[in-house]
């Protein structure tokens, strides 16, 4: 019996997991990636069973250079029924592009911090949501689910602290344009488990838990523990990326998300599901090291590896 049933905790039984790697965890990769990498990727996640992948990003290519042929990975993927495929999408432009590629849903990202606003995406809060305001107008003209993001919700590299009325703000006028799920964004990874349900426990005012979903970077190795802060709380969607990898172009030091594998191997051994095959997680968390040429960042992955044979 699991920790959290002992507690009559309200966790919920099901965990719907949005896969990151593809974009979060690539968009920092300094070497350009083989768009037949990519793909492959996304192919082999969702071939594991994952059923949200967040494939890449229509954000200007003089920005984030990494994310420059997103159409061509669409393009080239094989598409899986019932596999949703999104992609980030800043302004109109964006989701003019994402539109024409195919994604099946996007994302707005806005941010808590003012100071983070203007430096990832180049204008403030109060303008980013009027371009987002067009954004999901024209989404809701063509029938494309929105989902929202908002970053630095448990601190901001540039600011510092953010208080917790600048994040429920942000997840208010986010639910406002009609997103249908928040994403709460520990952009640097820096919050720990109380802090986590306090900022949680505030959004949940504003959106209901299966609207939330909780999308933690583990640049101080708290991500386990704060996802299961918010599982405590009934959040039941958690964002992540496989081997662990990525990190923001525009928040320097940051790490990147919570490993899937990690975060798969915690909801099993919790009796919770997620419908991804553990096994082929790993074979393709173990791939996509070796094509970048990078350490995996997952412990069980790791532990899995190392358990075969496979060093
Ligand atoms: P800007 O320079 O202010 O844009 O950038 P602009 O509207 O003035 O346009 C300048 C040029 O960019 C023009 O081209 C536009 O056509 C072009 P030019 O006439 O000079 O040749 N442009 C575009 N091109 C392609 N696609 C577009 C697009 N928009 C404009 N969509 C902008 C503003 C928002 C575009 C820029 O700041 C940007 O792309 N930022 C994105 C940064 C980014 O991707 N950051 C990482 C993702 S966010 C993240 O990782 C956090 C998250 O994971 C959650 C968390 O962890 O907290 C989501
Ligand atoms: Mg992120």
């Amino acid at each position: 019996m699991s920790l959290l049933a002992h507690r009559n905790s309200p966790v919920p039984k099901q965990v719907s997991i949005v896969e990151v790697g593809a974009r979060d965890g690539l968009q920092n990769e300094a070497a350009q990636v083989p768009t037949a990498v990519k793909a492959e990727l996304v192919n082999r996640l969702a071939a594991a069973g994952v059923m949200r992948i967040e494939t890449g990003s229509f954000v200007s290519p003089r920005w984030v250079p990494q994310m420059a042929d997103s159409a061509d990975v669409f393009a080239s993927i094989t598409r899986r029924p019932g596999v949703r495929y999104s992609a980030l999408t800043p302004n109109l432009q964006g989701f003019e592009r994402a539109v024409a590629a195919g994604a099946d849903e996007i994302a707005v990202f806005a941010a808590a911090s003012e100071a983070f606003s203007q430096k990832n995406i180049n204008c403030g809060i109060r303008e980013s949501i009027q371009r987002f305001t067009d954004v999901c107008d024209a989404a809701r003209a063509q029938g494309i689910a929105v989902r929202g993001y908002v970053s630095c919700a448990m601190g901001c590299p540039y600011q510092g602290a953010v208080p917790v009325a600048d994040v429920t703000l942000a997840v208010r006028e986010l639910m406002a344009l009609g997103c249908y799920e928040v994403s709460i964004g520990d952009t640097i990874g820096v919050g720990t488990p109380l802090q986590v349900q306090q900022v949680l426990s505030a959004c949940l005012q504003e959106a209901r838990a299966d609207q939330l979903a909780m999308h933690f970077h583990d640049t101080y190795g708290q991500a386990l523990a704060n996802l299961l802060a918010g599982l405590e709380l009934g959040v039941m969607t958690i964002d992540s990326s496989i081997a662990g990898l990525g990190g923001c172009p525009y928040a320097k030091g940051a790490s990147g998300n919570v490993a899937t594998e990690d975060v798969v191997y915690m909801l099993q051994g919790m009796g919770l599901h997620t419908g991804i095959d553990l096994a082929r997680l790993v074979d393709t968390s173990q791939w996509i090291c070796h094509q970048l040429q990078r350490r995996n960042q997952s412990r069980v992955a790791l532990a899995m590896g190392n358990r075969n044979g496979d060093h």
